[in-house]
């Protein structure tokens, strides 16, 4: 799809409510966003020199084989600056999903809201240690992991006390490096370790992107949703250039995906446009069980085992497995 066909529909409102449009041609990318299309231009120029991580051309993939021994993690942060994309559901959902497949996972809550670890079940106000008192060096990363109710699946946690972090980390040496060195003794310990992101691009997710192997970017299938792509992808940029330069991206999801409604289904497309082969092959549909699952407090592979969305995460997991075989 090219600017000319997104600059069609000018007539109607911009935003697609999902109880409607559903299979109809008229609510289509109605407003030709120059944002948009200005953060997707830079977008795909700044990963330019960021690699992607390798891809299997099938896009059937296959189970993973049973693993012998564990470790070195693949350290893989999740962001994006936008809040409300599914970071948070990806973390817990494609850790529970590589965890079935026998992987031994650990998630980093690194978002004081502490969501990653009330969706998994965990009180947050009970918490003996947190990421927070481990970049602080009050306790060791051994002592903060907890493990959850999910086999192979354990957490590092957080609370709000990690809003005064990046306070705290002002005065540290080398203070982008900090996350990198907490971790750095249990990396051995997993095959992967996912980092929550909270929705911005300050001090702790320059340093989750300093402790990764690659970043995994969830992008919201609605067109608005792209606004601040560039932002992210220069971020990325720049810490690949600075701080990490084995930083890779592990690809972009695209997340709340309806294919019934043409706006969503468009979005994809220009994403992959704009993307090519850096967007996954699976991407995760909208459904009201994901809400479900986090008053449940269980990844939705647990909580509604044989649903669509429980199907998406293990693919996606199966996906990003068959490039780390
Ligand atoms: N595929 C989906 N279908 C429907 N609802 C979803 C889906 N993925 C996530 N949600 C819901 O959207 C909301 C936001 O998701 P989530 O918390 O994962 O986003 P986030 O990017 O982590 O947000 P934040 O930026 O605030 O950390 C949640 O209520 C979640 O249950
Ligand atoms: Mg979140």
């Amino acid at each position: 799809m090219n600017c000319q066909v997104l600059c069609l529909n000018q007539t109607g409102g911009s935003q697609v409510s999902e109880s409607t449009n559903v299979a109809q041609g008229s609510d289509s990318l109605q407003a030709h966003d120059p944002v948009v299309e200005q953060a997707l231009a830079a977008a795909s120029d700044h990963l330019a020199n960021v690699p992607a991580a390798r891809r299997e051309s099938t896009v059937d993939f296959p189970e993973p084989t049973a693993l012998s021994s564990h470790g070195p993690a693949r350290v893989i942060a999740v962001c994006n600056q936008k809040g409300g994309v599914g970071k948070t559901t990806t973390t817990i959902n494609l850790g529970a999903a590589l965890a079935e497949y026998g992987r031994k996972v650990l998630l980093v809550d690194f978002d004081p809201q502490g969501a990653l670890g009330v969706g998994l079940g965990i009180n947050p106000l009970r918490l003996n240690h947190t990421v927070l008192s481990v970049l602080l060096g009050e306790a060791s990363v051994q002592e903060a992991v907890i493990s959850t109710s999910v086999a192979n699946l354990d957490l590092l946690p957080s609370n709000i006390d990690l809003s005064g972090a990046e306070i705290a980390l002002t005065n540290e040496i080398s203070r982008e490096h900090t996350f990198a060195r907490s971790i750095a003794p249990i990396v051995p310990d997993y095959d992967f370790v996912l980092v929550d992101c909270q929705p911005t691009l300050g001090l702790l997710t320059v340093n989750a992107l300093t402790a990764a192997d690659s970043v995994l970017i969830p992008l919201q299938c609605e067109y608005f949703a792209l606004r601040g792509i560039g932002l992210l992808t220069d971020i990325v940029g720049k810490v690949r250039a600075r701080l990490n330069p084995r930083l890779e991206i592990e690809g972009i999801v695209a997340t709340m995906y309806d294919n019934r409604t043409l706006h969503s289904r468009e979005v994809l497309e220009r994403i992959q446009e704009a993307f090519g082969e850096r967007v996954l092959a699976t991407s995760i549909g909208r459904a009201i069980k994901f809400s479900e699952t986090t008053a449940a407090g269980q990844p939705i592979t647990n909580y509604a085992s044989s649903s669509a969305g429980a199907a998406s995460y293990r693919r996606l997991a199966r996906e990003i497995l068959s490039r780390h075989a």
